[in-house]
């Protein structure tokens, strides 16, 4: 009986990472915006995925942030989700890269 328990464990273990395998692989998903170009989150997309782009993002917002300039996600991105862009998102894009540059 003890060997049935231990078992249960090991499979339950088993289990727990494969979930948390997908898990990880949800969030390392391809970007399907910033596909192309030099910027720096089109650069982080083709290193890791969203996950690394969402990083590089909230350095620049943050960066942004140190340089006295407030930047929000919602405000360039209509959604969380799949990232889709406001109307403004590109000239604010350039804004904000403008200001890091300096
Ligand atoms: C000033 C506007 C702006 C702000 C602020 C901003 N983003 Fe973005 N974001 C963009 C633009 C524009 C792109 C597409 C870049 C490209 O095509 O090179 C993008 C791309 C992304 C992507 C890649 C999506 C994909 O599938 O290609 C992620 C993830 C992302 N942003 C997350 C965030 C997060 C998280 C924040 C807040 C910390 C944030 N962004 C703040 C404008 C912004």
């Amino acid at each position: 009986m003890k060997r049935l328990a231990f078992m249960t464990l090991v499979v339950g273990f088993v289990g727990t990472a494969l979930v948390g395998g997908f898990a990880a692989a949800g969030d390392s998903a391809k970007c399907t915006i910033a596909t192309s170009g030099d910027s720096e989150t089109a650069k982080a997309c083709a290193k890791g995925g969203r996950a690394e782009a969402k990083k590089a993002m909230k350095k620049m917002v943050a960066d942004a942030k140190a340089k006295g300039q407030k930047f929000t996600c919602e405000g360039c991105h209509k959604d969380l989700d799949n990232y889709e862009l406001t109307k403004n998102s590109k000239d604010d894009f350039k804004k904000l890269e403008a200001l890091l540059k300096k």
